[in-house]
Order: structure tokens, then sequence, then C-alpha cells
């Protein structure tokens, strides 16, 4: 469906966004829409800056330079719970499940203090029907997360940021640890939850998943942006972005020319 359920006007807005960590760079002038009903898959080599971006946005870190508009304000993402309230949430990829606790539990575990006061069977009925929705094949909410399977435990892990009615849904690498069939139950999950009408902002290594449902493409490299990029575009174009492969070329051609004319 890529673009079809897709919003005119960016929900989220980055403009020459930077953060320094000491003498590190990690983030250097970054410019990132985010529309609602788009994915938009990040991806870049290791140290590319993209768990930084999503700290940003997430407000673990603020940073040193640049503006975030959200639904076309400019905000300042001061803390966790700030950007949460705002409708940006995150699923990192340590998940944060309380294994020996059931699936209604997780879900409804630090929403403490969301306005709604739920009883156990009120609660329950709000897990099926947001699990149904997702198409989510978990067998019984009352089982234990310990003895979910990876890909039942992302669905949870997202199901959990959805009950709080974001716009915007970060997930780093969903699909990091599972086989193939648990990978095509979070990709689907991600279709759904996009064409719930959500950003999603997917972190991953994996270019199969990436472009299985990715409406772009974002690549990320030394902290910059290095292009954006389709499902259709070529391998060799995606990582060549990633690696900066392009750029070696041309400088390795630019020295051999240096040679040549014997400058
Ligand atoms: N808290 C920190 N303090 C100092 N430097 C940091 C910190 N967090 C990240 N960095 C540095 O910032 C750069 C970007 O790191 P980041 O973790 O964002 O990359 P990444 O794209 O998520 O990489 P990976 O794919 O390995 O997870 C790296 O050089 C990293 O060492
Ligand atoms: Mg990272």
């Amino acid at each position: 469906m890529a673009e079809s359920g897709r919003s005119a006007e960016p929900i989220l807005k980055l403009r020459g966004v930077s953060k320094q960590f000491g003498a590190v760079q990690a983030l250097a002038d970054i410019e990132l829409d985010i529309h609602a009903g788009e994915v938009v898959a990040l991806v870049g080599d290791n140290g590319a800056g993209k768990s930084t971006l999503v700290k940003v946005l997430a407000g673990v870190h603020q940073p040193t330079a640049g503006t975030v508009e959200f639904m076309g304000k400019a905000v300042t993402l001061d803390s966790p719970g700030r950007a949460l309230e705002m409708g940006i949430a995150t699923v990192f990829q340590d998940l944060s499940l309380c294994e020996n606790l059931d699936v209604v539990s997780n879900l409804f575990l630090g929403h403490e203090l969301s306005p709604w006061r739920l009883d156990e069977v009120q609660m329950e009925v709000r897990a099926w029907t947001l699990l149904r929705e997702l198409a989510a094949r978990i067998p019984s909410v009352r089982e234990p997360v310990a003895s979910l399977s990876g890909g039942q435990r992302q669905t949870v892990a997202i199901a959990r940021s959805l009950l709080l009615d974001p716009k915007i849904i970060m997930l780093d690498e969903p699909t990091a640890a599972l086989g193939v069939a648990q990978t095509a139950e979070v990709l689907n999950l991600i279709e759904r939850v996009r064409d719930r009408g959500l950003g999603v902002i997917l972190i991953s290594h994996n270019m199969e998943d990436v472009r299985a449902v990715a409406d772009r493409i974002v690549v990320l490299r030394l902290g910059r942006n290095n292009g954006v990029f389709t499902a259709d575009s070529s391998n060799a174009e995606l990582v060549s972005a990633i690696t900066g492969a392009t750029e070696n070329a041309v400088s390795r051609r630019q020295a051999r020319k240096l040679e040549e004319t014997g400058a």
C-alpha cells in the first residue's frame, strides 16, 4: 500500500539536528521528515548515528544544535516522559518486558500514570481488542511473557507503546534476533501499525526487511544524511551510500588523476 495513506505534511520535521559527545560528532546537520502513515527505515553502518538519533527523538539525549518540529510546532524533547506524552514512542532493543508477568500485565505496566483507570477485566478486554486489531498471534493474554516467542514479545512491546496512542513509533532492530517466520510476523505488524496512521521509524541492518516494509530508506553515514532511497533502489546504490564506497571510489579516482597529472 506504500504511500497511499501518507499525510501531506510531515508530523515530525528535523532540521540541522546535531549531537556532540565531547569530541565525537555523533550527528551532524540531520534533516528528516516523517509523515503519518509511512514507514521510514533508518539505516547505516555501526556508529552511523542511528541510535543517537532515536535517543534524541525519545528525549534521552538533547541535541547540541538544530530544531525538531512536531505537528507543525517547534518542540523541546527534554525527557523521555515528554517525548512519550507528546506522542513519540520508542521500542528499544531490550524491550523491557517482565518475563514472569503475563501479557496483560506487561501491556499495562508503567501506565499507572495514565488518565484511564481500568480494572483487570477491562484491561483484558482492551488487550484482546488491540491484539486482534493488530492480528497478533498470541494464544492467550494470560500467558507469561517468558513462554512467548521472540516475535510475540516484540508484538507485546509494540502493542504496549500503542496503548499510549502515539503519532510516531520508533523500533530499534525489531527483527534482529528473529527467525524467518517470526520476522514475517513482525513485518506484518509494522504494516498494520503504519495502516493505523502512525509514522514508523524502523532501524534495521537487514536490507531485506527494510525493502519489504519501508516507504523510504534514509541512510546515515558518519552522523550525516547520506541519501534517501526506496525499496526499488539497487543494492549497490544502498550499500555504497551506507559504506561510502562511492566516495572512496571518487577519492581514489581523484588521487589517480592527481598522480597522472603529476600534481
Ligand atoms: N553516550 C555516548 N557518549 C559518547 N559517544 C557516543 C555516545 N553514544 C554514541 N556515541 C558515539 O556516537 C557515534 C554514533 O553512535 P550510535 O550508537 O548512534 O551509532 P549507531 O548507528 O546506532 O551504530 P550501531 O549500528 O552500532 O548501533 C559513535 O561514534 C558512538 O561511539
Ligand atoms: Mg545503534
